[in-house]
C-alpha cells in the first residue's frame, strides 16, 4: 500500500502510516479472494482495467464504518482496479466506490422492473394464445370449407365414376365378341364363315365405339385425378411457408375444387394477365380465392356471371373476383371482415371467410379493396407484394 485518501482511513478506522508498505490482503484479510486475485492477474498480465459491480460482487473490501443514523453497514460497491506506471514502476490503483444508497434507491426501481418484465410475458403469453387461437379458427374455417364443398366433390367424381364404370362394361362384352372371332379362326371351315361371324358380331360398329369408349374413360379419370390433385393442394393446412409461387396455377386448381358450387350459378370467366412468380404461401392465397368465388356464388340469386382478374403494377400483383351479384349495402359495407359477421343463414355462412381471408392478405403485407353496387355486383380485389420484405433469403 502506498497511498490511500481520507475516506478509506475513515472507513477501516488505520491511518495511511499504519498500513504504508503492507499487502492489501494483510491490511484486509477479507478481501482476499479468488475474484480479486483473478483481477490482479488480468491486470497485471494483460494491462487491463478490470471491474466489479455490486450486483455480481457486493463488495472486495468490507468496511465496517457505517455511516451516521444508519443501523446496518451495507456497503456495496463497484469497484475499479487499473495498472499504472509511476517512475518505472508497476503500481496498480484500486477505486472504490460506494454504492450502498444507490442500491437502495434501486430497489423500487428493479421491483418495477421486475413486474413490468412480468407483465411483458404476459403479454407474450396472450399474444401466443391469440396466434394459437388465429391458427384454429383458420383451420376450423378451412375445414369447414372443405366439408362445405366435400359433397359437390363426391358429386364431381361420383359422375365420371359412374360413365367410366359403365364403359368397363360395355368395353368387356366388345373383347368377348373379340376374342369369340379371334378363336373362330382356328375353327371354321371357310373364310367366307369367319367374314360372316365378323359381320354379325358387328365389328366394324365395336371398332369405332372402343375407341370413343376408351377416350371418354380416359377424360373421366383424368378430370378425378384434376379433382383430387387440387383437393391434395387445398389440404396442406399446416404449409406456412412463402415461396416463389405460379399464382394462375392455383387458381385453376382452385375453381376445378369450387366448380360444383359455381357451375349452376354462374359462368365463369377468367381473365389474367401476365403474372411474375409471387412469394407466398400457395395453400393461403389458394383459400382467399375461394372464400371469394363462392361468396360471389352465394351473392347470385338466380345465375350470374363471376369474373377471375388478374395482373401486376411495378413490384405488386393483384388478383380480382367480380361478381354480378345483390351487392353489398354500404351500412355494412364496413363490417364484412369482422370475424362472425354473417348476413347468411345459420348452417350457410360462417362469418369467417373474409375475415381469414383479411388476415392472411396481411400476413403476406398485402391488402384487400372491395367495390360494391347493391343490386348491381361486387368486386373484391386483392393486392400483394411480389416479394415478401423481411423474408430472409428472398432471392427468388
Ligand atoms: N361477393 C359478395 N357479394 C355480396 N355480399 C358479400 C360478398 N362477399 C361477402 N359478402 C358479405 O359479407 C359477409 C361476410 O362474408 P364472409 O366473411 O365470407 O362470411 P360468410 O360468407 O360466411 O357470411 C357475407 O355474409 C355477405 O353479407
Ligand atoms: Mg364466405
Amino acid at each position: 500500500m502506498r497511498y490511500w485518501n481520507t475516506f478509506i482511513s475513515q472507513c477501516s478506522g488505520k491511518s495511511l502510516q499504519q498500513v504504508h508498505l503492507q499487502f492489501l490482503t494483510s491490511i484486509f484479510p477479507e478481501a482476499d479472494t479468488p475474484r480479486l486475485k483473478q483481477m490482479v492477474e488480468q491486470a497485471r498480465d494483460q494491462g487491463e482495467q478490470v471491474y466489479t459491480y455490486w450486483r455480481d460482487d457486493p463488495y472486495l473490501i468490507q468496511l465496517p464504518y457505517s455511516p451516521e443514523g444508519q443501523a446496518t453497514p451495507l456497503r456495496l460497491q463497484n469497484t475499479l482496479l487499473f495498472p499504472f506506471d509511476c517512475a518505472g514502476e508497476r503500481c496498480f490503483g484500486l477505486l472504490l466506490y460506494d454504492t450502498t444508497e444507490f442500491a437502495r434507491a434501486n430497489d423500487p426501481l428493479a421491483t418495477a422492473l421486475n413486474a413490468l418484465s412480468s407483465k411483458q410475458l404476459e403479454q407474450e403469453q396472450l399474444l401466443h394464445t391469440l396466434e394459437k387461437a388465429n391458427a384454429q379458427l383458420l383451420q376450423s374455417e378451412k375445414l369447414a370449407a372443405i366439408g362445405q364443398l366435400a359433397a359437390g366433390v363426391a358429386h364431381e367424381i361420383n359422375n365420371p365414376i359412374g360413365y367410366v364404370f359403365s364403359n368397363l362394361k360395355t368395353l368387356s362384352g366388345y373383347v368377348s365378341d373379340l376374342l369369340c372371332i379371334v378363336d373362330a379362326v382356328d375353327g371354321v371351315g371357310s373364310l367366307e364363315e369367319l367374314q360372316q361371324l365378323k359381320r354379325s358380331l358387328e365389328y366394324d360398329y365395336i371398332r369405332t365405339d372402343v375407341e370413343a369408349l376408351i377416350h371418354e374413360s380416359e377424360d373421366g379419370i383424368e378430370r378425378v385425378k384434376k379433382i383430387i390433385t387440387a383437393l391434395k393442394d387445398f389440404s396442406q393446412i399446416e404449409e406456412d411457408e412463402f415461396r416463389a409461387t405460379d399464382l394462375h396455377k392455383g387458381f385453376d386448381s382452385t375453381l376445378n375444387l369450387v366448380n360444383n358450387e359455381l357451375k349452376y350459378k354462374a359462368e365463369v370467366v377468367r381473365e389474367y394477365g401476365e403474372l411474375p412468380l409471387v412469394e407466398c404461401i400457395p395453400s393461403q392465397v389458394n383459400q382467399v380465392v375461394m372464400n371469394l368465388m363462392i361468396n360471389a356464388a352465394h351473392a347470385i340469386e338466380s345465375f350470374g356471371r363471376i369474373t377471375l382478374r388478374s395482373g401486376h403494377q411495378g413490384d405488386w400483383v393483384w388478383l380480382e373476383v367480380e361478381d354480378n351479384g345483390k351487392g353489398i349495402e354500404p351500412a355494412i359495407l364496413n363490417r364484412i371482415y369482422e370475424p362472425f359477421f354473417t348476413t347468411k343463414p345459420v348452417g350457410k355462412g360462417t362469418g369467417l371467410g373474409l375475415a381469414l381471408s383479411y388476415n392472411i392478405v396481411q400476413k403476406h403485407n398485402g391488402r384487400i379493396e372491395v367495390v360494391s353496387r347493391p343490386g348491381e355486383g361486387t368486386r373484391f380485389r386483392v393486392w400483394l407484394p411480389e416479394r415478401q420484405p423481411l423474408l430472409a433469403g428472398s432471392t427468388t
